[in-house]
């Protein structure tokens, strides 16, 4: 029988910023927050939903989140949201994730994303980084909103 319960998968390597996301929108929806290698694949059907989420590299998710569901069957009845920070949040670059995850049949039922801080290369020297002290209090409160409406969603 299919799962009901909630998981969030998510890589954050360059300052953290993304697990801040993974946490609050954890905490809503009572759902464990883990790295990719430690998903057991085999444990899918325990779940009835999953966030993935990580930073935005070079355009899209982190390949460690990419690797992850390219290794998972094709699924039935799941469904999956899709999270990320970036120095430009743009629903844009979920869309490789975005893909993939409709490819093995999950149902995407909301996208969040939101500022994260970047010192990577040049922009530590010249600014000392950008969108410092993101995500703030303000981008958490918003992460908050979409995990209630994602959970007001479940109970239908
Ligand atoms: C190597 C590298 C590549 C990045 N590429 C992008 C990018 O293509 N677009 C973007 O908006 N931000 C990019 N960023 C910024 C990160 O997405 C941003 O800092 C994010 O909040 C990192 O999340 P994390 O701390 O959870 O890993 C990049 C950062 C690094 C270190």
């Amino acid at each position: 029988m299919e799962g009901s319960k909630a998981l969030i998968v998510c890589t954050s390597i360059h300052h953290k910023n993304t697990i801040k996301i993974a946490n609050v929108i954890g905490n809503i929806l009572v759902a464990e927050v883990i790295e990719p290698k430690d998903f057991s694949i085999e444990n899918i059907d325990e779940y009835d939903l999953i966030g993935f989420g990580s930073g935005i590299y070079d355009g899209a998710h982190h390949k460690s989140i990419l690797n992850l569901v390219n290794k998972i069957n094709k699924q039935v009845d799941k469904k999956a949201f899709i999270f990320s920070t970036a120095t430009v949040p743009v629903e844009n670059f979920h869309k490789t994730l975005y893909k993939m995850l409709v490819e093995k049949g999950f149902e995407v039922i909301g996208h969040f994303c939101c500022k994260g801080f970047m010192d990577y290369h040049f922009t530590k020297y010249i600014f000392g980084g950008l969108n410092k002290g993101r995500p703030n209090d303000t981008d958490l409160k918003k992460a908050e909103e979409f995990a209630m409406k994602i959970k007001n969603s479940r109970k239908g």
